[in-house]
């Protein structure tokens, strides 16, 4: 049986598309949600032909209001969406929205955590020098790109880079995994408390 999948993006969305175009398993992605009227995942999502919706997240600026929470939640579990992946959704959920679909609820972050989590994690691996740096699909938890990992992958960092071209590398990899770690969850092969090897 298909197992539906909502992505939820506030930029780019090459992650939503990695997730579209990927071998996901049973898993099928049967929606987009932003919090941003401009992402570009939206232009994506029309191109794709999966169906996307703006959602109002509050008047916060890097989390949602509790009743917005509620209310995406309402929405996501109204369309019988069984996982949801969040792909550069720029807020932490924390509240009914994560407790509706914990252990659930999957992010993908570019790097190796629990080394440099939060915003531009490719430019502190860089600035820090670090010789092998990554990607980390992991559960969400409530913190900061903080949660039970499910799959990483390393990429090495070379003399001639500067910040953009390891990100570029990163984000390469981000769009091999994410699809990986869905299927493998779907599989039962990742649990939130329990990853099976
Ligand atoms: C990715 O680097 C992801 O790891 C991070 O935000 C970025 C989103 O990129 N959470 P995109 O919108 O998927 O292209």
């Amino acid at each position: 049986m298909e197992t539906r999948i909502a992505v939820l993006a506030s930029g780019a969305g090459s992650n939503f598309k990695a997730l579209v175009t990927g071998d996901t398993g049973s898993g099928k992605v049967d929606i987009l949600l932003t919090d941003n009227e401009n992402a570009g995942a939206l232009k994506l999502a029309a191109e794709l032909g999966v169906e996307s919706k703006y959602l109002y997240p509050g008047k916060y600026r890097t989390r949602f209001g509790v009743r917005e929470e509620e209310l995406w939640a309402e929405y996501l579990l109204g369309r019988g969406v069984q996982l949801v992946c969040l792909a550069g959704l720029m807020r932490i959920i924390k509240g009914p929205l994560l407790d509706a679909f914990k252990g659930r609820m999957m992010n993908i972050h570019p790097s190796l955590l629990p080394a440099f989590p939060g915003l531009d994690a490719q430019g502190q691996a860089f600035e820090y020098g670090v010789k092998i740096a990554g990607c980390t699909v992991h559960y969400v938890d409530g913190g900061t790109d903080t949660g039970p990992i499910i799959l990483q992958e390393s990429v090495p960092v070379f003399e001639s880079d500067q910040r953009d071209s390891l990100a570029a590398r990163i984000l390469m990899k981000e769009h091999e995994i994410y699809s990986k770690a869905v299927k493998a969850h779907l599989e039962g092969r990742a649990v939130y408390s329990r990853i099976v090897r």
